[in-house]
């Protein structure tokens, strides 16, 4: 089978990609850059983020997959093929990257650790009151593949947790709440909330200065999820007038984040380069390997995007 691996890749990554996954799919053809005269035969189409129109003109094409566990960029292309299933990467090594990143992050708001890490640009001694994990109530906004993992670890580490998703779920040790009307009075409630939501015409900017308004004093705003979900001017002025007291982003509308933002001297902003879970090459490949399998063996196709929802 010839399988078309495209996408944005960084320097050397797209080799490595490329060793990966022919470790993982013996016996098929992996075209990195297919020529016009190749394209004809591909049947997948194994996508980072790839160039807009880059997978059209593929008629053989059967099975669109993702590495990135987040497709919005994908869906954003009006020249996908309509009628092809999409797949996007879930991989427990992904979620657990994610819960490790969660747990920092939560853990380092409730001992005050970013505090203390300003205190020592002035030599400040200066100890904070300290809490236990059970008086830090947490929300995670979205209970999918990433949240529910994250929700466990937070929850399995005493913190008293939250949930918020689109239809009612069930997870061991963690309230779930659902539907737009629950988000409001939920995020009053906690000191931390967790976005874990995908980006969607229902959650492309939902962190705005109404919501922000309904965070209780002092909370703190984690996002893992997609920087078009926060109207960041809204978010800095919560920062500076309050509720917020910190804001842990891994994503942002523009990246790069571009230098002169803000958010990248602002005392109350913790910046990482979206890298709160990045996707593990080896166990992703064989996810890829088991889905082509499944294809050719005529078996349901796994992690299925549902187009219309956006995710
Ligand atoms: P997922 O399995 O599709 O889960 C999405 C969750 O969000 C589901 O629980 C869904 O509810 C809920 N949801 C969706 N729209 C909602 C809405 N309007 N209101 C309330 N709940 C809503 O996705 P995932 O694998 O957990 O990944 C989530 C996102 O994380 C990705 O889309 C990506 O943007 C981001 N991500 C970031 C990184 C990073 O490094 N920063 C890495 C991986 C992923 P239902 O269960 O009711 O459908
Ligand atoms: C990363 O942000 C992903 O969606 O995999």
């Amino acid at each position: 089978m010839d399988i078309l691996l495209a996408g944005s890749f960084l320097e050397g990554e797209q080799q490595i990609w490329l060793q990966a996954l022919d470790n993982a799919l013996s016996g098929h053809r992996i075209l990195p850059d297919a020529h016009a005269a190749q394209r004809a035969g591909i049947e997948v189409a194994i996508v980072a983020n790839p160039r807009p129109g880059s997978l059209a003109g593929l008629p053989r094409l059967r099975l669109i997959q993702s590495l990135w566990a987040g497709v919005d960029r994908l869906l954003e292309d009006t020249t996908l093929p309509p009628d092809v299933p999409l797949a996007r990467m879930v991989d427990p090594a992904m979620s657990a990257a994610m819960a490790e990143t969660a747990l920092w992050a939560v853990l380092s708001l409730h001992r005050g650790f970013f505090a203390y890490a300003r205190q020592q640009q002035d030599a400040l001694w200066l100890p904070r009151p300290q809490l236990r994990a059970e008086e830090i109530p947490v929300a995670v906004l979205g209970l999918g593949e990433m949240g529910r993992t994250v929700a466990q670890r937070l929850a399995h580490n005493g913190y008293p947790v939250s949930g918020w998703s689109t239809r009612p779920a069930r997870i061991d040790g963690v309230r779930c709440a659902h539907g737009p009307s629950a988000l409001q009075s939920l995020v009053g409630t906690v000191r931390i909330v967790v976005n874990l939501l995908p980006l969607t015409d229902a959650t492309r900017s939902l962190f705005d200065a109404d919501l922000f308004a309904c965070f209780a004093r002092g909370a703190a705003f984690v996002n893992l999820a997609r920087g078009a979900q926060v109207v960041e001017e809204d978010l800095l002025a919560a920062l500076d007038n309050g509720p917020l007291a910190h804001a842990v982003l891994d994503v942002f509308g523009r990246e790069p984040l571009p230098a002169q933002h803000a958010f990248w001297r602002h005392p109350l902003v913790t910046v990482l380069p979206h890298v709160a879970a990045l996707t593990d090459v080896h166990s992703a490949a064989r996810v890829v390997a088991a889905n082509i399998e499944a294809l050719e063996r005529g078996h349901p196709l796994s992690h299925l995007v549902d187009r219309h929802r956006g995710y």
